[in-house]
């Protein structure tokens, strides 16, 4: 029998080691003698995601508790999945103590037992004390590694915390109805006969309450829906693509933005991305939401040297959704938090800038390029643009507009449920006109 913490414990481990982790999973859940059942693999998941969104405060707790060091790697994740459960499940404490213990003996050593017994005993005496004791840290505090903090407390004076614990809060299960086949109206309804509670939000998006598996839902394999946060649903409308249009999206995978472009007019699209591996996977998505066509090419290439795959006639439409921190979309990656490190900013904005540097001159006078990033530091975003607009005097930037009730910032949406009651990604929108 698979014991979930022990998994959980391995998954996280990895992640702390530098394991991205959709890797991490797969190498623990995917290996070979017996994997576990979906039950089991959804429980692992949720413990994963949990304790990575909390880990700093699980963390600091491990060391005011267990007052020494540890030598054993596996210790310190398994400790830390059972805080997370006893702080953030209804799970009852003496389970999870006991299954931490009977985890400890299994896959530490039989004499961490004693260890992990008085640790989390001590937790469950002393909670309030303890939790006083690490509060003062801000990274205990928020979770968040101490140079992000500083970044967003620097970028949002006002709204830095709100920002932080939008970041750790369960993401919801968004949905964007495929018009070309079907209705949001009908969609809604298959949905309610199938017993899932779903809302609209925004043009074409659906918030399913239950979590459910998503090939189980109606209309899955008839192209109905894909998955998409309501943030990115705002991609294709800002693009303002019309029927017989040239467009590029220049890094496309998985696709979800491709295939939105192609549910909003019939243009001919080009889309690039320098992955194989994840180029497969808009292909994929092409075919099941019925949008592969002869219009529509996908291609592996660098999208900052189009030397190597332009065609040389220019597009009316560029989608440049540029590789980035990805600090806005933490609640749905909550390893990108521990990953992630203060020097690869720099370096993200060098590769943002190559970017619109060699798509520019691909752009029709008189076209629109959609500068889009999934982070919410203004260096990546704001900064970004108003560079490249200081070298480029051709080129007009428009702040997208949004709804009163849509929480942004410029062209910045912001992760809040304040006004809206449900999460959103945090991604930057651009709009560069190409004057003629
Ligand atoms: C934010 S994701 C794109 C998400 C996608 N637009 C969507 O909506 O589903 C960024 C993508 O850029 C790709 N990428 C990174 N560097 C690239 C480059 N130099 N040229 C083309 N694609 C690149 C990555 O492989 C990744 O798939």
């Amino acid at each position: 029998m698979h014991n979930s913490q022990i998994l959980a414990a391995r998954i996280v481990q990895q992640v702390l080691h530098g394991t991205t982790l959709p890797v991490a999973l797969s190498a623990v859940l995917d290996e070979g003698g017996g994997a576990p059942s979906s039950v089991v693999r959804g429980f692992v998941q949720e413990l994963v995601y949990g304790t990575l969104r909390h880990w700093g405060t699980l963390h600091a707790l491990f060391r005011v508790l267990s007052n020494r060091p540890v030598r054993q790697p596996l210790l310190l994740p398994l400790v830390g999945v059972a805080l997370y459960q006893l702080m953030h499940t209804r799970q009852p404490p003496y389970a999870v103590a006991d299954q931490a213990v009977q985890a400890a003996e299994v896959a530490v050593h039989p004499a961490a037992k004693g260890f992990v017994n008085a640790v989390l005993r001590r937790f469950r005496n002393e909670n309030e004390a303890v939790l006083a004791r690490i509060a003062k840290s801000p990274v205990a505090r928020y979770s968040y590694p101490a140079w992000w903090i500083t970044r967003l407390r620097a970028d949002y004076p006002e709204i830095w915390q709100t920002l932080l614990e939008a970041g750790n809060a369960r993401p919801p299960l968004t949905l964007r109805v495929n018009r070309r086949r079907t209705t949001r109206d009908a969609f809604l309804e298959a949905l309610r006969e199938a017993d899932a509670d779903a809302t609209a939000v925004g043009d074409d998006g659906v918030i399913v309450k239950k979590r459910l598996r998503i090939p189980a839902l109606p209309g899955y394999d008839d192209g109905w829906f894909c998955v998409q946060d309501v943030s990115a649903q705002r991609a294709a409308p800002l693009l303002d693509v019309r029927d017989g249009m040239r467009v590029l999206e220049a890094c496309a995978a998985p696709g979800g933005k491709t295939t939105h472009i192609l549910e909003q007019a019939a243009v001919s699209l080009l889309a690039l991305d320098s992955d194989a591996t994840r180029l497969v996977r808009v292909e994929e998505n092409l075919k099941r939401l019925r949008l592969d066509s002869p219009q529509v090419t996908c291609r592996q290439a660098d999208a900052a040297q189009p030397d190597t795959w332009w065609d040389g006639q220019p597009f009316d439409r560029i989608l440049a959704d540029v590789p980035c921190s990805a600090s806005g979309v933490v609640s749905r990656h909550p390893d990108v938090k521990w990953l992630r490190r203060h020097s690869d900013i720099p370096a993200f904005v060098r590769t943002q800038g190559a970017m619109l540097d060699a798509l520019w001159p691909l752009l029709v006078p008189g076209g629109k390029l959609l500068y889009v990033t999934c982070s919410v530091f203004h260096a990546e975003n704001k900064e970004v643009i108003a560079a490249f607009c200081d070298c480029h005097p051709d080129a007009l930037h428009e702040v997208p507009m949004f709804a009163a009730d849509i929480p942004h910032c410029g062209g910045q949406l912001l992760p809040s449920e304040a006004t809206t009651g449900h999460n959103q990604d945090g991604l930057y929108y651009a709009i560069l006109h190409k004057r003629v």
